[in-house]
């Protein structure tokens, strides 16, 4: 997997743009804020970049709606944000943006436009790299009449109330995650995952995350294992590591720790992978849903 970063233009910094009337309303729920009078496909300034980069901070997923913006503006406004992530499935970027993953069930000539199944399992994004996504933002092409829906689970919540047996058990440790770990049961079922080249597998190197977290930029603590991509706690028996870890999987996606994101005609959704974790809740096979994921890299977790 390849890093594509611009640094951001000097149009970006100039403070004679004028400020965008932005309100930034808070969800009923234990996640989210919308973000309205923001149109990101115009130049944003310091004041206003700010104001959203603290409101993704405090509510870790925001939606900006009806955003009529090219993959470049979508691209553009990423970046504000820091080098941009190219996925390891190259065979799904949008031609002509290789930042853009296309996240789609539609098969066009008998090929997949894009991955039908991201977000099958719960998951932080590109948790199976040393350096994680800070976050991703996926912007509605197309939307199924019913369906569709993404959850997203606030794993700062999942950590604050975790019983303190399952605290004391995985404090001070480590997990492995690897992007192979579902790739197989995955294959079996779907026509989105191809078989993976020598390369392509290099890129995935299994890698060793902290199962507890520190977000680099609020110092908040959060749960960083997920069903799709950890697979063992370092250190523990086999049976012994399955079975803590269902019971943090299992503990992290309460009712009360979710957003349920109904997506509107040309959606704009910005999430933090490093208080968040994600799911994909199902297209009906017949419905054509098709989104543009730009997905921005973190920090090292520690
Ligand atoms: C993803 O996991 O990035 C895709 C989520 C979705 O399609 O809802």
């Amino acid at each position: 997997m390849t890093t594509a970063f611009a640094p951001a233009t000097t149009r970006h910094v100039d403070e004679t743009i004028e400020d965008q009337s932005i309100e930034i309303r808070a969800f009923d729920g234990p996640v989210g804020a919308e973000v309205l009078g923001l149109d990101l496909g115009k130049p944003l300034n310091q004041r206003d970049f700010a104001r959203i980069h603290r409101a993704h901070l405090d509510h870790h997923v925001l939606v900006f709606r009806d955003q009529r913006i090219t993959p470049d503006q979508q691209i553009s406004f990423s970046r504000r944000f820091g080098p941009l992530q190219i996925h390891v499935l190259h065979q799904f970027q949008l031609p002509g943006h290789p930042e853009i993953l296309v996240v789609s069930n539609v098969v066009e000539n008998g090929k997949p436009i894009g991955l039908g199944d991201a977000g099958h399992f719960w998951h932080s994004d590109l948790s199976y790299k040393e350096k994680p996504s800070l976050g991703s933002l996926l912007h509605a092409q197309e939307l199924p009449a019913e369906g569709g829906d993404t959850l997203f689970a606030n794993m700062h919540l999942a950590w604050d109330t975790l019983p303190s047996h399952l605290r004391s058990a995985v404090e001070g440790r480590s997990a492995e995650h690897t992007y192979l770990a579902k790739y197989e049961e995955l294959q079996k079922r779907s026509p989105w995952r191809p078989n993976l080249s020598a390369e392509q597998i290099a890129q995935v190197k299994p890698v060793v995350q902290p199962i507890v977290r520190t977000h680099p930029e609020t110092g908040r603590q959060a749960l960083f294992v997920s069903e799709h991509f950890t697979t063992r706690v370092i250190g523990m028996p086999e049976d012994e590591s399955r079975a803590l870890l269902e019971e943090i999987f299992a503990h992290s996606v309460r009712p009360e720790h979710l957003y349920r994101h109904e997506w509107k005609e040309h959606d704009m959704v910005f999430w933090d992978n490093r208080s968040l974790m994600h799911l994909a809740a199902g297209t009906p096979d017949h419905l054509r849903r098709k989104l543009y994921r730009t997905t921005i890299e973190g920090d090292v977790p520690f």
